[in-house]
């Protein structure tokens, strides 16, 4: 670790409050300079923490992130860097020694006032939950109920949420969605979870996931348990149910092939932390964070000898520990003194960029 890189004095600003809805609106209202579609989802220095034997773990650290409507947003960072945390906060699915303990979550579905799904009840989290927000995890195979056929379990989500539906509309409805996703309406209808292989059952759960139309679109590792042709056959599907039915997408992934395919922008996340906020050509040709760009150098060359690979040195820190600084100091090759006590905000570069790094602090414009 290098302590002695020269840098410039200039302070972190001191954390903004959390806006107002107000903001958002009135940026919805501009239509944002660099991105003209309203923003749909604001999440605001959310952190949440687990209470664990060894004391409070922080999983989620003031981790800011804008989705817009329409956008595809890829989440990615080590595993244990609170990934999973910050998606299943949005649908209140948190484990039960999970607390949100500051920040915001606001959702700003079309046509309804704004939502804070943060502090919402549980009652009121069942109405935007499948209605205006879904959430699909890694193994899809879990998500079905084992003994019951497709047809029922299609049509308890109708029901559940939406009970004046007749049973031969909901059946249309199903129909007209697994057949979107390229599958045997009738025959998927017809069968046990268990008769579905792999791809079939993630396809199936797609169409359910938008049996009522939702806003919001969340997968957790969507394709990580199906073969590479599956894998590639249902993100082009997904790709293109976005601009069909015109959701938002919010995807959790490790596989940055998957972000070059699937997403506007990239998100980073590393030890809990929001370090690096970008549009996904501009974070694949410049990465700006040095976590970042230890990320894209460890992707494997085809040509590559085992000599050659490449792995960011050390590992990530204990998340039940104090912070002090910037969490990537121990295996930062530009750690300077100042990033041993200063936590660096997530600070704007340019219109459409975030990173949370004291080394550029010179061409930042304020933080979020
Ligand atoms: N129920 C829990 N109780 C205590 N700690 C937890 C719990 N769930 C997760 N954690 C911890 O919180 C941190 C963030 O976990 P999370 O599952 O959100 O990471 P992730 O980025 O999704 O990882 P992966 O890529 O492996 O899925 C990790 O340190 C993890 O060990
Ligand atoms: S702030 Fe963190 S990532 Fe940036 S130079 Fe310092 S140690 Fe490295
Ligand atoms: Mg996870």
């Amino acid at each position: 670790m290098n302590t002695n890189t020269p840098h410039p004095t200039n302070t972190v600003p001191s954390a903004s409050t959390v806006p107002s809805a107000s903001s958002v609106a009135s940026e919805n209202a501009k239509g944002a300079a660099m991105d003209p579609r309203p923003v749909l989802l604001d999440i605001n220095k959310l952190s949440i923490e687990y209470r664990t034997k060894r004391g409070k773990l922080k999983a989620v650290h003031e981790a800011s992130l804008r989705i817009r409507k329409g956008e595809s947003v890829a989440i990615i960072g080590e595993s244990g860097c609170g990934k999973t945390t910050l998606a299943t906060s949005i649908v209140h699915m948190l484990p039960r020694n999970a607390t949100i303990s500051g920040g915001s979550i606001g959702f700003f579905p079309e046509g309804k006032a704004e939502i804070r799904l943060e502090a919402l009840p549980e009652k009121e989290m069942r109405a935007v939950r499948w209605n205006d927000i879904v959430m699909m995890f890694q193994a899809s195979q879990s998500s079905f109920n084992p003994v019951a056929k497709i047809r029922t379990q299609f049509l308890d989500t109708f029901q559940a949420h939406n009970p004046e539906i007749s049973t031969d509309d909901a059946l249309n409805r199903s129909r007209e969605l697994l057949e979107l996703v390229f599958l045997n309406a009738d025959a998927v209808l017809n069968s046990f979870p268990h008769e579905l292989s792999g791809g079939m059952k993630q396809r199936t759960l797609i169409a359910l996931s938008l049996l009522l139309d939702p806003q919001l679109v969340i997968l957790d590792e969507p394709t990580t348990a199906l073969d590479l042709i599956t894998q590639k056959k249902i993100l082009n599907l997904l790709n293109s149910l976005r601009d069909s039915c015109g959701f938002s997408m919010m995807f959790i992934t490790h596989d940055l092939g998957i972000v070059t395919q699937l997403a506007d922008r990239v998100v980073t996340m590393y030890a809990g932390v929001v370090v690096e906020n970008a549009p996904t050509a501009d974070f694949f040709s410049t990465p700006l964070h040095p976590y970042s760009q230890g990320l894209l150098r460890a992707i494997p060359k085809l040509n590559a000898t085992f000599e050659q690979l490449y792995s960011i040195p050390g590992s990530t820190p204990d998340l039940v520990d104090k912070m002090d600084g910037c969490l990537f100091a121990p295996r930062c090759a530009h750690c300077h003194a100042r990033c041993l006590t200063e936590i660096p905000a997530l600070r704007q570069t340019d219109n459409d960029r975030w990173v949370a790094c004291h080394l550029y602090e010179e061409v930042t414009h304020g933080a979020y």
